[in-house]
């Protein structure tokens, strides 16, 4: 096996810092790849956080101006993972979300702050670091989006791109003047085959448009974006590049999510110990303040609650959650509409429904363990993580027919499914659902088969290296 070297460009990392899936993705995802010949460095920005844990990371370069003030790039690592870190202060030492003001809403330089990024992801691709030149540059969502472009326009040897799509529905756009403060050629910003975006710029665009291959991270996904409606502005370009494009199922860290050893719940279980996760559903419902009934199907959700998620639609199905006897676990947090219309249902049916807002880790564990259907019923799912871990730790998945989610649960092996995603779908795969939870007996079998499922990045990350070798190789030639 030839030896690959890959940077990865990623705007968060599980367990530095998360907001979604695209951390986890990128903290697993190294580690997994070891195993298959490819030594990945990861470049993030140097968060406030980032900073905490890298300590003792090494500088290896400095600049008294990056981007409008003093610049580092330090080299560390962290829980197994080798870093590059962009210490940029006035870029990134800002406290939270590493997107959003504390109001919520976008910090007004992001532009400029994933800009910066993509410049020292292209400048290590052309050799800056001599210890670590990559084979493969791969970018992560629109954060890393502007990579390929910085790579293409320096009109230099570089090594080969991948761009990576997490989620169509964030495409980093900005006003087509940004140009000017990014080091990028002005007639990129009105060249279609560039970063022009309907008047505008776009990175997610620039990465697609200029990384030699594309993937996403489920083979359903990979095919709905290239409709106009999955595509969301983008299918056009995706159809005209479909050659390069290609899906590869999200795998979960399976030390992190393993029900025999976690930390996070109260007794832990082997696929042959099944039975004691009531002692976790008894624990759940007492956390959060549910009725002690363990006949009570208890419904999880682990969710940000953004309108993707399909989360109002469970609002509209709770006539059936009541009606069926079920108890509802919801732990997420986003729009405030949401938030608000949970908080409510929870009080008007306390120890029947439970919303706790804001993020938690530990409950997050807690409820995989503990509750015995998970649901996710979304409008659009490029993969979706928290069915895998559902089969992982015994919960049956509910979930609507997109994206990953059509790909890793199936009905009637694994779980419930529905589609078209409406609220009357929910509602039957909900009643069907409730059915075969009262056949003790059925029920014990979607268990043991969803265990049985490899949600591991195993043989994903197979696929990552095969193609990086197969892009290496057919650069070479
Ligand atoms: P997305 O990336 O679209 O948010 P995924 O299912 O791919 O969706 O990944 C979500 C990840 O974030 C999972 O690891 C899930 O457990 C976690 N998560 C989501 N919301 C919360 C929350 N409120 N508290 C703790 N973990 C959460
Ligand atoms: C995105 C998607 C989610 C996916 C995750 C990791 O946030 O919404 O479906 O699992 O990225 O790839």
């Amino acid at each position: 096996m030839t030896p690959v070297r890959v940077l990865a460009v990623a705007s968060e990392v599980y367990p530095i810092i998360k907001t979604g899936g695209l951390a986890d993705v990128a903290g697993a995802l190294p580690i997994a790849l070891k195993a298959h010949g490819v030594e990945m460095r990861t470049l993030m920005p140097g968060y406030p956080e980032t900073m905490r844990l890298l300590a003792g990371a090494e500088e290896i370069r400095r600049w008294p101006d990056y981007f409008g003030g003093p610049g580092r790039l330090l080299a560390g690592s962290h829980d197994g993972l080798d870093l590059f870190v962009l210490d940029v202060p006035h870029l990134y030492a800002r406290p939270g979300n590493p997107y959003v003001t504390p109001d919520g809403v976008d910090w007004p330089d992001n532009g400029v702050r994933f800009a910066a990024l993509s410049r020292i992801a292209a400048d290590i691709g052309h050799g800056l670091v001599p210890a670590f030149v990559p084979d493969i540059v791969h970018a992560h969502d629109w954060q890393a989006g502007l990579t390929p472009a910085y790579l293409h326009y320096d009109n230099r040897p570089r090594p080969g791109t991948v761009m990576t799509i997490h989620n169509m529905a964030y495409q980093g756009k900005f006003a087509p003047e940004l140009i000017g403060s990014i080091g990028l050629p002005r007639e990129a910003s009105f060249d279609v085959h560039g970063l022009e975006y309907f008047g505008g710029i776009s990175f997610l665009k620039a990465g697609l448009q200029l990384a030699d291959r594309i993937t996403t991270v489920s083979p359903t996904y990979a095919h709905e974006i290239q409709s106009d409606e999955g595509g969301m502005g983008l299918g056009g370009l995706l159809r005209e590049r479909a050659d390069v494009l290609s899906g590869i199922l999200n795998g979960i860290d399976i030390s992190v999510w393993n029900p025999q050893t976690d930390p996070h719940i109260a007794y832990r279980f082997s696929s042959e110990e099944l039975s004691f996760r009531s002692a976790n559903k008894a624990a759940l419902q007492q956390r959060l303040g549910l009725d002690p009934r363990p006949d009570a199907l208890v419904l999880g959700v682990i969710s940000r609650l953004s309108w993707q998620k399909g989360l109002d639609l469970l609002l509209e199905a709770m006539p059936i959650v009541l009606g069926e006897g079920m108890q509802l676990a919801l732990l997420g947090s986003g729009d405030a509409d949401l938030q608000d219309r949970y908080q409510s249902a929870a009080r008007a049916y306390p120890g029947r429904i439970a919303a706790v807002i804001g993020y938690d880790e530990a409950l997050a564990h807690l409820i995989q363990a503990g509750s015995d259907a998970l649901l996710v019923p979304s409008r659009f799912e490029p993969c979706g993580l928290t069915q895998l871990c559902a089969l992982r730790y015994g919960a049956v998945p509910i979930v609507s027919r997109v994206g990953g989610l059509a790909d890793t649960v199936s009905e009637p092996a694994t779980g419930f499914t529905f589609g078209p995603v409406s609220s009357e779908n929910l509602s039957a795969a909900l009643r069907r659902a409730s059915f075969a939870f009262h056949d003790k007996a059925a029920w014990r079998q979607l268990q043991r088969t969803g265990l049985a499922t490899d949600v591991s990045w195993r043989h994903r990350a197979g696929e990552y290296a095969a193609l990086y070798r197969d892009l290496t190789a057919s650069r070479r030639a």
